[in-house]
């Protein structure tokens, strides 16, 4: 049998193409520090068995249709809106992702922020560096306080689950969470309560994002969904940038709507430097790090290579987001 080909879209954690040559692949790898335009992806692609891609490659209707032979797709992250899912089930064409290995590393940014902005860390930090930082002030630089307080989850799954643990473990937060279907195992784990999202955004004072983003949460954070928050409350998005409305988010949060926000992710990305929510007190932004340890990154492809291999070996994607286009063969 001659040996499967393999396009590798990003410059990766190395581990991911050693594996895939030591199983026999013929591996070739974009080697640019910048994301592929679908243009350069096709080309490469239309020679290769299998295409090893993250977020930033649009695998849509077009890029299925320029590329027939393709027999797998194994993406380096748990989101996978970047690829039509249901065009790939129709062509049964299976899609890997890398689920769990990056629960921690992305929980423990959200907490980050959830802590750096209830205090105002990164505003104050750019303060100092502008040489402004005068005399203990009592009144001033006030922060607010987490300790029993109400944690909302948006999203109580892989992720939405290690973030409310911490902050049950840290500051004894009550926890609730919207999910379309409640996570009964773990609301015994974390005494959390299932709450209809109206709830959710009257009751809590902390709303932390975690869900795919998919037809229904994109844009479900806008104006009128602040406008129903706590003034006193923060927002947390560590998902998707387009689960919330950022025109909005910046109004809700210079007309006080809500008190404050901690992003991970941004619409769109990369953000402006001039965008006002990085001149804000009140709001801690990151470059879409959730998965950025040493840890995790390496799992991540060390998962995304094992589907790849375990597929043209035994039939089976061990981590596979439409299982059913195996189930049918
Ligand atoms: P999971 O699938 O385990 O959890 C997603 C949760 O979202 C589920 O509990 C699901 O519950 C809920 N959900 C989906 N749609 C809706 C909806 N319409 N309304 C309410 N709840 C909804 O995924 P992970 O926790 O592993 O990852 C979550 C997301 O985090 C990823 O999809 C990715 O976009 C993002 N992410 C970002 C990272 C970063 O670097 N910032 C790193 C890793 C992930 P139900 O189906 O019952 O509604
Ligand atoms: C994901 O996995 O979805 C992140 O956005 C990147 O790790």
């Amino acid at each position: 049998m001659s040996k499967k080909k393999v396009f590798i879209s990003r410059l990766f954690p190395e581990i991911g193409a050693e594996l895939l040559k030591n199983a026999g692949f013929i591996v070739n790898n974009w080697n640019e520090e910048r994301s592929m335009t679908q243009e350069e992806l096709i080309i490469k692609a239309k020679t290769h068995d299998a295409l090893f891609c993250t977020l930033s490659d649009k695998i849509d209707k077009n890029f299925f249709s320029e590329c027939p032979q393709i027999q797998i797709i194994s993406q380096f992250a748990v989101g996978y809106d970047n690829i039509d899912i249901s065009e790939a089930t129709k062509l049964g064409i299976p899609v890997g992702y890398t689920p769990d290995v990056l629960s921690n590393a992305t929980a423990d940014v959200a907490f980050g922020l959830m802590i750096a902005t209830s205090r105002k860390m990164f505003y104050l930090h750019k303060k100092i560096l502008n040489n402004e930082w005068s005399f203990f002030r009592p009144k001033a630089n006030l922060g607010i306080e987490l300790k029993d307080k109400t944690l909302g989850i948006f999203g109580l799954g892989r992720i939405g689950i290690e973030m409310a643990k911490r902050c049950k473990g840290a500051y004894n937060m009550n926890v609730i969470y919207h999910n379309r279907q409640p996570n009964t195992i773990s609301e015994k784990q974390l005494q959390a309560e299932h709450v209809d999202f109206p709830e959710l955004l009257s009751k809590s004072d902390v709303i932390s994002v975690h869900c795919s983003l998919n037809d229904a949460t994109k844009g479900i954070f806008n104006m009128a969904a602040f406008r129903q928050m706590k003034p006193s409350s923060i927002f947390i998005n560590t998902a998707r940038g387009l689960v919330h409305n950022e025109e909005d988010l910046i109004k809700a949060l210079q007309t006080g709507i809500i008190w404050g926000a901690g992003l991970d992710v941004t619409n769109p990305e990369p953000m402006d430097a001039h965008n006002p929510l990085l001149q804000m007190e009140n709001v801690s932004v990151l470059p879409h790090i959730g998965s950025a340890t040493v840890e995790a990154r390496e799992k991540m492809a060390i998962m995304a290579a094992e589907n790849i291999i375990q597929f043209f070996k035994t039939g089976k994607v061990p981590n596979i987001v439409n299982p059913e286009v195996l189930e049918l063969n």
